[in-house]
């Protein structure tokens, strides 16, 4: 494996398997690497001729009183865990190198921005202002780097995906964006870098995220269909954990994150917790799979 810190390099060294006619699938990821985003590369290495992994703890998606100085990093640890998976390039630049200071606008500002709008208005936009813009100005960057033919992207990030699907297809990028399922610890709770700020009761405090979500998916298949009452005995078992402080917990269309009026046609059930001062989010889906979210990024109708 090769490990690149710089945009040029990487690019060189792409360009011959370009040339070649393989294909490149990139993972991009923030690092601290556990079985989520081993899933994510699995899946490339599985489809694609040659992986990139990107490891960019990204400035510009983090609000002022965020975990960005405090968020975990481990350069030789992720490096390890990818050779070992027989990733072929690895892709680890500074921030300096994301974002020079040009024309005297410092780093790490930026001042080209994708917004994506309405997908963005409620959720992790909301609680986070700014923060869709930073992660789809980085991986419009990062596609523009590596030119990659597929990316992936973790449905465990749900409104993430559904940004980065939205800006592809809006923005003619042409590279499908592959969704993998969200992989989850022997208790439920959905691998997360941000896993290791919880103590160990905390960790179990923090098990109650899935169990909402999944009595969502119960009520579902036990033939509820509005999605009022669901959100309510989604609230209900969050309630009994009093060490959660709950963001929001909402059953909403999977394609727009619209309000619904019934669940008939699928659904995502997404939540979002504050344990201490760790905050998680998490989803599953009601009558709704990936393989739609797929079929769609890749332009198949119906
Ligand atoms: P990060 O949180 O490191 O996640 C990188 C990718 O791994 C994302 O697509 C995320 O959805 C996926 N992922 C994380 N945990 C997962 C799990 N338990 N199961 C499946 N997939 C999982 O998301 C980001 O980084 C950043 O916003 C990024 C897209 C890299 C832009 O900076």
């Amino acid at each position: 494996m090769r490990t690149f810190h710089h945009i040029a390099e990487l690019r060189a060294h792409l360009r011959a398997a370009r040339e070649e006619g393989l294909t490149i699938g990139l993972v991009p990821t923030m690092g601290a690497l556990h079985e989520g985003h081993l899933a994510l590369v699995r899946r490339a290495e599985n489809e694609c001729d040659r992986t990139v992994v990107s490891i960019f703890v990204n400035p510009t998606q983090f609000g002022p009183n965020e975990d960005y100085d405090r968020y975990p990093r481990d350069l030789a640890r992720d490096s390890r865990l990818c050779e070992e998976e027989g990733v072929e390039a690895l892709f680890a630049p500074s921030v300096e190198e994301m974002y020079p200071c040009v024309d005297g606008v410092a780093s790490p500002r930026c001042l080209t921005t994708v917004h994506v709008s309405e997908l963005t208005d409620r959720f992790e936009g909301q609680i986070r202002p700014g923060h869709f813009d930073g992660v789809a100005t980085v991986c419009a960057k990062l596609f523009q780097i590596v030119q990659p033919h597929r990316a992936y992207f973790g449905q465990k990030d749900y409104q993430q995906l559904l940004v980065i699907q939205r800006m592809v297809a809006d923005l003619n990028m042409p590279l499908i964006v592959v969704p993998v399922a969200t992989v989850r610890d022997s208790d439920g709770l959905a691998m997360s870098s941000r896993n290791a700020y919880l103590s160990a009761e905390e960790r179990m405090k923090a098990t109650v995220l899935p169990r909402a979500l999944q009595t969502a998916v119960s009520l579902y298949e036990a033939g509820e269909r509005y999605p009022e009452k669901i959100e309510r005995a989604m609230q209900d078992v969050l309630a009994e954990e009093t060490g959660a402080r709950v963001d929001y917990a909402a059953v909403v269309d999977p394609l727009t994150l619209a309000p619904l009026e019934t669940v008939e046609h699928g659904a995502v059930a997404l939540a979002a917790i504050r344990i201490g001062s760790t905050r998680l989010i998490d989803n599953m889906l009601l009558g709704y799979s990936l393989n739609q979210h797929l079929r769609r990024s890749a332009g198949v109708k119906g």
